[in-house]
Order: structure tokens, then C-alpha cells, then sequence
């Protein structure tokens, strides 16, 4: 696995992580899907993606359950990251919800602390507050966004007074590329890494289509003797200051995810998707 730098931190984090959206379930809890879902997480772990991305949200906490019983025996090798909901943003609610995510992730600490979206009726100031409180107690290590643009990473990273943010979470792949227009560049002057979620474009690539842009694709991934997923997260981590979180249930996904980290597209073939994939 190849590691990057966690924002300003010193820290290192694999370059691709684990997603869960839908491991406990979606909306609401699912409980039926849990030896399934410890089981690609724990894979993923043997294959050194030591990073699992979480929410309070998920599964309405069944998510972070769901996490606690894959980490159980290994807790101190793995990064975990979870996210406070928009609803959840007041100071004595992220207070609360932490301890709530603490005691469902069965840990002392969480690695990585996300405000999941921005709520623009809460200041984040205030919610700021209650992060580094909760840095300070030890219980958080570092603080980040998700969902946030220029402007509110910026603002939010002027509300830390004692830490800095170290990532904002946000939506990324071949097929939607909108955050490198503004926000991709900001966050690479500013080191604040970019842990790009729905990087498979919930399985949309690695399905493909029949127009020009698969073929570029899988001719690509035919040269490298890699798949379409392989291929799209690596030009994902061809970004300086990118991460992913692919999602996969799939026994075989997983080691297929595995298998986007090691190598490097060249910058000429990264050139080449980049057009194609306009
Ligand atoms: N911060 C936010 O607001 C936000 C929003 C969305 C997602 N996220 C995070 O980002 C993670 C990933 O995003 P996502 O779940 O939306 O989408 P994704 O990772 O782009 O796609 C997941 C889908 O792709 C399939 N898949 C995974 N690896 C594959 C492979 N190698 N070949 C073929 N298909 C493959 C999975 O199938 P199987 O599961 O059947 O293997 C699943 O159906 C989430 O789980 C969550 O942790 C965060």
C-alpha cells in the first residue's frame, strides 16, 4: 500500500481507504448484512487499506457497529474516520454525538472527525469549538469537512484556533470532476488532503458504457493489465493531495481495490483520461 500525508499532520493514511454507505444499512439499521460486510472490511485490512470511512448517519450508527466488530482485534492499526451529521452541528450536540460514535465504534479515539455536511444555520465556529474540546480531551485526532466548498473550507479552517483541518471530504471520479475548477487547487496550496468519496461513481465506471471515453479507458487498462476500477482510482491518486474511499462488499472488489495502489499511470496516460473524460 502507499501511504500520503494527512493534511499539514504528519500522519500517514493509505492512499485508498474503505468506504461503508450501505454496510448496516442505508437509511436505517440493517443487521442481516453484518458478517458480510466484517468480512470485506477485515480483507481490506489484511490488504493494508487500514482506513475505514464511516458515519454517524449510516445505518443510523449500525455503520460504526459494523466497523467496531472488523476492527476489534486490531484497533490500533487502523484509521478511523466518522462524520458528525448537519443536523448534529450546535456545541453540546457534537459533543453528544461523539460520544455516541465512540461508544458504537467500541474506541477511545477516532481517528479522523467529519462534519458530514455544511449547515449554514449553525455557525461553524461554533461547532469548531466543541471539535478542538473534544482534539484536547483526547478524543478526536483530527479534525475535517465533507461536502465543503472554497469558501466554507475556508471559513471553517479560520474557525480552528489551536488545530488545523486536515480534509475535506467531497465527491470525485472520472465522472464528476467539478471540485477541479476551484476547490482541488485550494486544497492542494492549502495542504488539506482530498478524501474523495464515490470514486467508482457508485459502480457507474467500472459498468462503463459503449461510448469513446470507455474505450480510451479500457484500452489503458488493457496496457497496464489493470481493470476500469484499478485504472479510475489510480488517476484519482495521480492528484497530489487525493485519497479514496471506494466502497466494496465484494470479496473480490476489494482485492480488485487493493490492486489501484503500487503503480502509477504515467502522466501522459493521466493527460489522456483527463481529455477523455471531460
Ligand atoms: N461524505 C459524503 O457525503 C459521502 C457520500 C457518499 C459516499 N461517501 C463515502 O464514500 C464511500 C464510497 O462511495 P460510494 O459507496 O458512494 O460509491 P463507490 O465507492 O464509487 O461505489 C460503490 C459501488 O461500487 C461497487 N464496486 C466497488 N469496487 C468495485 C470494483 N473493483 N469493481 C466493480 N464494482 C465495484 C460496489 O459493489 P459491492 O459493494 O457489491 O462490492 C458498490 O456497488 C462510501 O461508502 C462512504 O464511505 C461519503
Amino acid at each position: 500500500m502507499e501511504f500520503k500525508e494527512l493534511g499539514k499532520t504528519s500522519v500517514k493514511i493509505p492512499v485508498v481507504g474503505l468506504g461503508t454507505w450501505g454496510m448496516g444499512g442505508f437509511g436505517s439499521r440493517f443487521l442481516g448484512g453484518d458478517d458480510e460486510a466484517v468480512r470485506a472490511l477485515q480483507l481490506g485490512l489484511d490488504l493494508e487499506m487500514r482506513f475505514i470511512d464511516t458515519a454517524e448517519m449510516y445505518g443510523r450508527g449500525h455503520s460504526e457497529e459494523v466497523v467496531a466488530k472488523a476492527v476489534r482485534t486490531r484497533r490500533n492499526e487502523v484509521f478511523i474516520a466518522t462524520k458528525v451529521s448537519p443536523e448534529h452541528l450546535a456545541y453540546d450536540d457534537v459533543l453528544r454525538s461523539a460520544t455516541a460514535s465512540l461508544r458504537r465504534l467500541q474506541t477511545e479515539y477516532i481517528d479522523l472527525y467529519q462534519v458530514h455536511w455544511p449547515n449554514p444555520s449553525i455557525p461553524i465556529g461554533e461547532t469548531m469549538r466543541a471539535m478542538e474540546r473534544l482534539v484536547d480531551e483526547g478524543k478526536v485526532r483530527y479534525v475535517g469537512v465533507s461536502n465543503f466548498s472554497v469558501s466554507q473550507t475556508r471559513e471553517a479552517q479560520e474557525a480552528l484556533s489551536k488545530h488545523s483541518l486536515a480534509s475535506n471530504q467531497v465527491e470525485y471520479s472520472l465522472l464528476d470532476r467539478s471540485i477541479e475548477a476551484n476547490l482541488l487547487p485550494y486544497c492542494e496550496k492549502e495542504h488539506i488532503t482530498i478524501i474523495a468519496y464515490s470514486p467508482l461513481a457508485r459502480s457507474l465506471i467500472p459498468k462503463g458504457g459503449r461510448d469513446r471515453k470507455w474505450t480510451v479507458l479500457d484500452e489503458i487498462a488493457s496496457k497496464y493489465s489493470k481493470t476500469r476500477a484499478q485504472v479510475a482510482l489510480n488517476w484519482l491518486l495521480a492528484r497530489r493531495p487525493v485519497v479514496a474511499i471506494p466502497k466494496a462488499a465484494s470479496l473480490e472488489h476489494v482485492k480488485e481495490n487493493a490492486g489501484a495502489a503500487g503503480w502509477k499511470l504515467t502522466l501522459e496516460d493521466v493527460g489522456v483520461l483527463d481529455e477523455a473524460f471531460t
